[in-house]
């Protein structure tokens, strides 16, 4: 099984990583490993770099790195290398002395918490008061230790839970006060899956000693590399064991959008995250010898103090006898460049880099230019900035037209964005690649530029070797994202612990903040519900409740038969009767996803139910809203309620013509109480797909034959947008 792992929880969270790869014999023996990765941080630059850095931290040098990586995969994040058994498990985890992690103020564990603490050198407090891994095989030797080499665990965890930290900055750049969502929680870590041979059975082991130890909120940043049915992904079935004991499991959707059908962690009874910007853009600005000034992205923390440095192209700085040429200078790539050349200029290249091959050459900064990626920042070992292809080519333009050109690099700044909130371009997005009828991503949060503990040890930039060491560093990813709504969750639940996952979940996504739709042009299938907002989420006023009889009449309904069933329950008990297989338009989902054949009309009918955590004595109107091309009605259009606790249904009807070819098209569902104390929202959308032998979503109550799930079909169909 391929699955990136990432593994948070809240009260408990946990560090991200790891998989997999071939059976070894000989632990000591250096062989071929296929490592896959959790949710890629965006704050690296490429997967390649990442991959380096992670070598060199196991391996203690950049040249037993570079000798050992075989392939830095890029479609999925993972990498092959020769790798010791022992080497493998190094990677990963938490840096438990972090500041972010003291235990200042805080009492013994809760008395239900019943988890340990594992680790070698690793000492728990009353703030991470569980650390555990998991281990298939036992015959690997080595240390064990959850300790995180990379910074990627420590800055989700320390996001989630991490203690309030004053004058916490990137040197200097956003600087101050760090906290993660729920300072006063506990974190707990299970590290799954950091070594060969990584099974589906070490995924569900962690779930299952999360369950036990008495968690309240699992944070998972995993996901498979391609759509996989919900009987086969240990994440959805150890979300589901989860859900069955109350614990919400909140995933990142995943960073490889914004392809359609990319969003990863589909099942409906986990909270799935997009990541979205915050009104921060950091940006440096490159003055060229004649005067021109030009805006780049960057987290920039040099100060140059406006001294100028003699400027280079990167294509006329190639390293012959290394092989180079022009082809590879121009980008900078690392080991073409020449340092006789290099040397205390600024280098301009043409792609955006990590920045290791100018550094490695001496050179005094790096003016990029690349038009891939504009909403985002990356930081570097050296001063540097990624200026637009446009720009790019006036600085050629002035390289080219001047005898001795020269060019300065200035502090980093940081602006205001005023775009913000929108969805970060590489946040996964629908529509579900498995569940048509199923709205994912659930919500957004923020992903994107992130301050937040990082490890010590692990590099304080992009650069896998920039030697200096941070203990707050800025990164992008739905990694990011994911530990913001996995902390909101968590203070939901402490504002209600007897709510079951599904209402924690509807209360976060009824009263998230709409995105505004301009900005996107895949509307909900970028941002779902739209933005967290905690604190409006702990009086949702009305809640979607849902419980695992619900999800199993979806998975009946999906096409599951009573084996397959059993597979994601675990239970000998389910069944699937006679259930004809069919629309998921039953189960009680906060948000509404119709999926119309391509030339089809629409035609949808929805029933849910809501449950009033509101005011005792409320009545509720509802407002429908929709963009042109389609109707929505509900019935009834009043709800009253007189009890904390009732439950009222009404059901949904979508239609309109025939529809072809439609990206997505959306509208809303609006329960208001006559006090205007409770917004209710629920997203609708109507979408095309392919037409497929097994379902008609298009005619309404017709027998259905053959059906083998969605899954199926859309395997078939080969529209599966992930690569
Ligand atoms: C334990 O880890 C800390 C932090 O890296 C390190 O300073 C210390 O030397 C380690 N102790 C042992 C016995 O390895
Ligand atoms: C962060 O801000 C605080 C308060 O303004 C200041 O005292 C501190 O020096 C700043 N830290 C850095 C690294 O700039
Ligand atoms: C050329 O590249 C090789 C290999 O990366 C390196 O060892 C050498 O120092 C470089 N030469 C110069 C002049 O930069
Ligand atoms: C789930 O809720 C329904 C009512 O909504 C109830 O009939 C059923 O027994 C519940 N199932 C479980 C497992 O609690
Ligand atoms: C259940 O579904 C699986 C997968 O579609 C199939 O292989 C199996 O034969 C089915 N079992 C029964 C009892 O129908
Ligand atoms: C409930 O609300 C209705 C309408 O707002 C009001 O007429 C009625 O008196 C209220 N009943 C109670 C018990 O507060």
């Amino acid at each position: 099984m391929v699955l990136k792992i990432s593994l948070l929880f809240s009260l408990l969270f946990a560090a991200f990583l790891l998989i997999i790869s071939c059976n070894a014999a000989n632990a000591n023996e250096r062989k071929v490993r296929i490592v896959y990765m959790g949710e890629h941080p965006k704050g690296q630059v490429s997967a390649a770099t990442t991959h380096h850095t992670i070598l060199k931290a196991i391996l203690g040098s950049d040249s037993s790195a570079k000798e050992s990586l075989i392939y830095s995969y890029r479609s999925f994040n993972g990498f092959a290398a020769k790798l010791t058994d022992e080497d493998v498990e190094k990677l990963s985890g938490i840096w438990p002395e972090h500041e972010s992690f003291n235990d200042v103020g805080l009492g013994a564990p809760p008395s239900k918490w019943k988890g340990t603490c594992q680790g070698v050198n690793f000492t728990c407090n009353n703030k991470i008061i569980g650390a555990r891994y998991y281990k298939s095989e036992n015959y690997y030797e080595g240390t064990n230790s959850p300790r995180d080499y990379m910074g990627h665990g420590t800055h989700t965890s320390s996001t989630a839970a991490g203690n309030r930290i004053v004058g916490a900055s990137y040197y200097g750049v956003a600087n101050g006060t760090a906290r993660g969502g729920v300072p006063g929680a506990r974190i707990a870590m299970y590290k799954v899956c950091w070594f060969l041979g990584c099974s589906s059975a070490d995924i569900l082991a962690a779930f299952d000693d999360a369950i036990s130890d008495g968690v309240d909120i699992i944070s998972v940043s995993i996901g498979a590399f391609w759509p996989i049915p919900y009987d086969e992904d240990a994440i959805a079935i150890g979300a589901f064991h989860a859900m069955k004991h109350g614990i919400l499991t909140s995933n990142s959707a995943g960073n490889d959008g914004p392809s359609p059908y990319s969003v990863s962690n589909y099942a409906p009874w986990t909270l799935t995250v997009a990541a979205s910007t915050i009104d921060r853009k950091f940006v440096a600005r490159a003055v060229l010898g004649n005067g021109q000034v030009l805006t780049g992205l960057s987290i920039n923390s040099f100060d140059l103090h406006g001294k100028s440095f003699p400027l280079i192209w990167g294509g006329d700085a190639a390293n012959y006898s290394a092989g180079g040429s022009q082809d590879y200078s121009k980008y900078c790539i690392t080991g073409y460049l020449n340092s006789y050349k290099v040397e205390g200029k600024i280098v301009f290249c043409e792609v955006l880099w990590y920045g290791t091959g100018v550094r490695e050459a001496n050179g005094a900064g790096i003016i990029m230019a690349d038009d891939h990626i504009t909403d985002f920042a990356f930081n570097f070992a050296l001063p540097a900035t990624q200026i637009s292809t446009s720009d790019g080519e006036k600085v050629l333009e002035y390289i080219q037209a001047t005898e001795n050109p020269t060019a300065t690099i200035l502090l980093g700044e940081t602006w205001t964005d005023y775009m913000a909130p929108y969805v970060v371009s590489f946040s996964s997005r629908g529509p579900n690649p498995i569940s048509p009828d199923i709205l994912k991503p659930d919500l957004t949060a923020p992903g994107v530029d992130i301050l937040a503990a990082w490890s010590p040890v692990a590099s304080a930039s992009v650069d896998p070797d920039d030697p200096r060491s941070v203990d707050y560093n800025i990164v992008s990813g739905t990694s990011m994202s994911c530990p913001h709504a996995s902390g909101a969750a968590a203070y939901v639940k402490a504002a209600h612990p007897d709510w079951s996952p599904a209402a924690i979940k509807s209360a976060l996504m009824t009263t998230a903040t709409v995105l505004d739709p301009k900005k996107h042009v895949d509307l909900e299938f970028a941002y779902g519900s739209g933005q967290i907002n905690p604190t409006q989420a702990i009086k949702p006023g009305l809640v979607y409740d849902a419980n695992e009889t619900d999800y199993i009449n979806f998975l009946c309904k999906q096409g599951y038969n009573t084996t397959t069933l059993r597979l994601i329950t675990g239970d000998k008990s389910s069944v699937c009767g006679s259930t004809s297989p069919g629309p998921a338009w039953d189960l009680n989902y906060p948000s509404f996803s119709l999926a119309v054949v391509d030339g089809q009309p629409i035609y949808g009918l929805f029933t849910r139910t809501v449950t009033n955590v509101g005011s005792p004595n409320a009545t509720y109107n509802v407002r429908v809203s929709s963009q042109p091309g389609f109707t929505i009605s509900v019935e009834p259009t009043t709800l009253s309620f007189s009890n904390v606790g009732d439950k009222k249904s009404f059901t949904v009807k979508v239609t309109g013509p025939k529809i072809a070819q439609q990206l997505i098209t959306s509208g809303a569902i609006i329960w208001t109480d006559s006090d205007h104390k409770y917004v209710v929202r629920s997203p609708v959308v109507v979408y095309n797909v392919l037409p497929t032998p097994y379902i008609d979503y298009s005619i309404p109550q017709k027998k259905q034959t053959n059906f083998q799930g969605s899954s199926v079909y859309h395997k078939k169909n080969g529209i599966l947008g992930r690569d």
